[in-house]
């Protein structure tokens, strides 16, 4: 559980679900990002301590994140942009992450909080994606005190468990746990939840996208013609009966309150090689095709013989990368 350090506004939630969820995530790796609601009306009138204070306020509303505009405002050109030149090949979580909270935001009074549920293999940009929607959302993107990560990813302890870890990170208990959290009530605590994102990452059904990506490349069809509606059925699948499932024996989906499963699909090496890249760039340095080449070559893929599919994705990139320059 991560500390929260400004809390400019009670943040009985964020509690609530931390008391929930603490014992889990003790033992299990798990990640939950929770986008916190800003828009109710008090919590906006706290900008408001009088005209005498105007000047002080103002000054107070630029240094301190607060709910106001200057702060929090959602960019749907940004997120747009964003996920076409930031995030690679994943066109169908793209859409469908546009669609859902582009929709979501510019609703006034949506009847429950925004729960979406991302799928796939590791190092697909599952976490990454996260971080581009609060940065579309939060000037301070994931360092806002509006975001709250639930994770213990971090403190996994070892390498060999990495097979386990590789099987999903919710376990059972976790969803149940918090699924008060997530149905569709207007007031728990006295605090309105509805215009709060829940977005889960897992990798359950991680393997049936695997499995379709690989019958379309088998089939001699572009990877970019695979639609939502080719995954669906793979996804639900898993996640109904894969029992160590995060979903398994919870009543979440029967209830619809997840809104929607988004799936990740499996990296290919052009996309190791744009993730390279990215990552020269996003590091200052000099631009070396040769060093992103060479590394993209020697990573892992999968299945053996194809070896289409790049077995971490593009998740231990910025660490090798300092070897190839
Ligand atoms: N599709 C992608 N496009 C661009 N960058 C990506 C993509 N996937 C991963 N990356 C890069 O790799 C890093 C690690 O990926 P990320 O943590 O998002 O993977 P993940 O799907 O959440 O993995 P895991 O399931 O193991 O948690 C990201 O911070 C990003 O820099
Ligand atoms: C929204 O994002 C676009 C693209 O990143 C940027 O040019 C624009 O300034 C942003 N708008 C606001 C209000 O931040």
């Amino acid at each position: 559980m991560m500390a929260e350090a400004i809390e400019p506004i009670s943040t009985s939630l964020a509690v609530g679900i931390a008391a929930a969820v603490t014992g889990f995530l003790a033992r299990y790796p798990n990640v939950l990002y929770f986008f916190q609601e800003c828009c109710r009306p008090e919590w906006i009138s706290y900008n408001k301590t009088g005209a005498g204070l105007a000047l002080g306020t103002k000054l107070y509303n630029y240094l301190v994140e607060t709910c106001n505009e200057h702060w929090i405002g959602f960019n749907a050109t940004g997120l747009e942009e964003d996920l076409q030149s930031k995030l690679f090949g994943q066109h169908v979580a793209s859409r469908v992450l546009l669609k859902a909270v582009t929709g979501f935001m510019s609703s006034q009074e949506p009847k429950k909080p925004l729960v979406l549920s991302l799928h796939g293999w590791t190092g697909t940009g599952k976490n990454f994606v996260s971080q581009l929607i609060a940065k579309n959302i939060y000037q301070r993107g994931m360092t806002s005190s509006f975001v709250h990560l639930f994770t213990a990813t971090a403190h996994f302890p070892h390498e060999a468990k990495l097979e386990t870890y590789k099987m999903d990170k919710m376990h059972p208990g976790l969803i149940d746990s918090i699924k008060p959290y997530l149905d569709y009530y207007d007031q728990l605590d006295g605090v309105s939840y509805r215009k709060a994102i829940f977005i889960f990452l897992s990798n359950a059904g991680g393997e049936n996208i695997v499995q379709v990506a690989l019958d379309f490349w088998k089939a001699g069809k572009e990877r970019e013609e695979i639609q939502l509606k080719d995954l669906e059925t793979a996804l639900s699948l898993s996640v109904f009966n894969n029992k160590n499932s995060g979903f398994w024996h919870t009543s979440l989906i029967d209830k619809n309150l997840v809104d929607f499963f988004v799936p990740f699909l499996p990296l290919e090496y052009k996309h190791v090689v744009q993730c390279g890249r990215a990552e020269m760039i996003s590091k200052g340095l000099e631009f070396n095709e040769e060093a992103v080449v060479q590394m993209a070559r020697d990573m892992n893929y999968f299945p053996r013989n194809e070896r289409i599919f790049a077995m971490q994705g593009c998740k231990v990139i910025p660490s090798r990368l300092d070897f190839y320059i």
